[in-house]
């Protein structure tokens, strides 16, 4: 368990969930609550009311609720019994949040709950977050006592999010607001906090006296998958760096926090956020690139391009490689590189920690050539593992000098916590929600810190009038992207 950071700690009696029939509610939301409830982990006394615009009766939607569990969860989780008793948690309300009409009958179907806490969870269209806030607080269903999550993304650059969370903030106290980014409900992205501050080995050398650059790589192999009118004009840079990708950073380079409580954890990533440099027009072209994938193949299948799929060409990037520099001490001048793209060749996401070479070679008069400097890569998915390459001398008599090797140091957490079952990220964000621990959402200044880094970017990208360039799908991203670490003397981890 990472932390007891609680801010508000009494528990939600009530939990609705708008946007109940959208894809991300079917496919994650009910399967997490399910298996949570399933564990024991739900109170009994626990109501979940699920929201759309569809005028259907509680017992239809239940129904639908029931298919989701059995496509979306494995077999081996599905027991008719339990299936049964999740679903008598679950009631349905009609509520159009466009039009701003439903709110008075949830407040009837609510009765008496709405003098206790209720957790209001919002899994619709961004632009519903402040309307829906603000309607709920019109029907009083904002208590002291209640709050409110919300997926990404908060606005769409700073000025748009800070309206967002303006609306959201006049119905909710910030201590109330759940800003939910996934990638934070991954239990590899919450080991890294354990790596970093549970351990003496590596914090020491976590600085610009010992590493030479840092990359991470969040590589999907999915395209459109169908999201076309949501990822359009959004692109790899707001869809994945501004959050997910920013976040990981975060975490890896901020500060020790004094403790693991939502404050202190937050304090740190947001004092990092506001240290990246900002690009501007005159680097931006060094320091970016931007790509868009053509037809190719992925895992032997032949895939569309990007503007095939979509049927008319874009200028929105799939792709996005940054070199990033944090200005404060510890960092000073180590470049950190990241990278995201659709249609990649495979699924992984991965942080690599260069570290320099060793300042002398004692080795080099008895033959042992170059050195290779250590390096730490950590797998978050869909391998856990973490590897440290060492040089190691390989065994014999060295008649004719001293062999040294560079040897992997392996250490598989999927292997070494074998037992434990791999939760949805979900089911965590959805408990902590539930009993109003913030420590893994994010915060106001965090999302608005995000936001003004990556503004910096778009702006500068128009200002050179940059074009994404094209790459073929199933491959590492445009050439320019190998340029951009390879001008440096390193290369991607591929
Ligand atoms: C979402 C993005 O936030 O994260 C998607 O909108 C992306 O485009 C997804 O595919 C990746 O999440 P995961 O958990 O599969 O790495």
């Amino acid at each position: 368990m990472l932390s007891k950071g609680t801010n508000v700690s009494v528990k939600v009696e009530t939990l609705v969930l708008f946007g109940a029939t959208g894809d991300l509610a079917q496919r994650m939301l009910f399967p997490s609550l399910y298996n949570l409830h399933m564990d024991g982990l739900l109170a009994d006394t626990l109501t979940i009311v699920g929201s759309g615009r569809s005028a259907m009766d509680r017992d239809a939607f239940r129904a639908q609720v029931r298919a989701a569990l059995a496509e979306h969860l494995p077999a081996d989780r599905i027991d008719a019994a339990t299936v049964d008793t999740f679903l008598a948690r679950i009631d349905y309300c009609a509520i159009d949040a466009g039009a701003g009409t439903g709110y008075d009958d949830l407040a009837v179907l609510l009765g008496d709950r709405m003098n206790r806490p209720i957790g209001v969870y919002l899994s619709t269209p961004p632009s519903m977050f402040g309307p829906i806030a603000q309607g709920l607080k019109a029907a009083n269903i904002a208590c002291a006592e209640c709050r409110i999550a919300m997926e990404k993304p908060i606005g769409h650059d700073l000025a748009s999010s800070r309206d967002v969370n303006a609306q959201v903030g006049d119905a909710f106290a910030e201590d109330r607001v759940f800003r939910i980014d996934h990638y934070l409900g991954k239990e590899t992205v919450q080991n890294l906090l354990a790596l970093r501050f549970a351990n003496m080995l590596f914090e020491p050398l976590w600085n610009a006296q010992a590493i030479d650059h840092v990359q991470i790589t969040v590589a999907e192999t999915v395209g459109l998958e169908g999201r076309v009118s949501y990822y359009d004009g959004v692109g790899a840079l707001k869809d994945m760096v501004q959050n997910h990708m920013l976040q990981l950073l975060a975490i890896i380079a901020m500060e020790p926090p004094s403790s693991v409580s939502a404050t202190a954890v937050r304090d740190e990533k947001v004092k990092l956020l506001r240290s990246l440099r900002k690009m501007r027009a005159d680097d931006v072209k060094a320091h970016s690139v931007k790509g868009q994938y053509s037809s190719g193949a992925v895992n032997g299948a032949a895939v569309a391009g990007y503007a095939d799929e979509l049927g008319t060409p874009s200028n929105t990037e799939t792709f996005v490689a940054l070199k990033a520099f944090i200005d404060n001490w510890r960092w000073k001048g180590v470049p950190f590189y990241l990278r995201t793209g659709k249609r990649m060749p495979q699924r992984k996401s991965e942080v690599l920690i260069q570290f320099k070479p060793v300042p002398h070679n004692i080795f080099a008069r008895v033959g042992a050539g170059k050195l290779d400097a250590n390096m730490m890569i950590i797998n978050l998915q869909p391998e856990e593992n973490i590897r440290v390459k060492v040089m190691a001398k390989q065994p014999g008599l060295d008649r004719d000098g001293v062999k040294l090797k560079e040897v992997t140091m392996d250490v598989s957490l999927s292997h070494s916590f074998a037992g434990e079952r791999r939760r949805i990220a979900y089911e965590r964000l959805l408990l902590d929600f539930i009993e109003g621990d913030q420590t893994l959402f994010v915060r106001r200044d965090e999302v608005e810190a995000q936001w003004e880094w990556i503004d910096a970017i778009r702006d500068a990208w128009a200002a050179v009038d940059m074009a994404p360039q094209n790459y073929t799908a199933g491959s590492w991203g445009p050439s320019s992207a190998i340029a951009l670490i390879e001008r440096d003397g390193a290369s991607w981890h591929d």
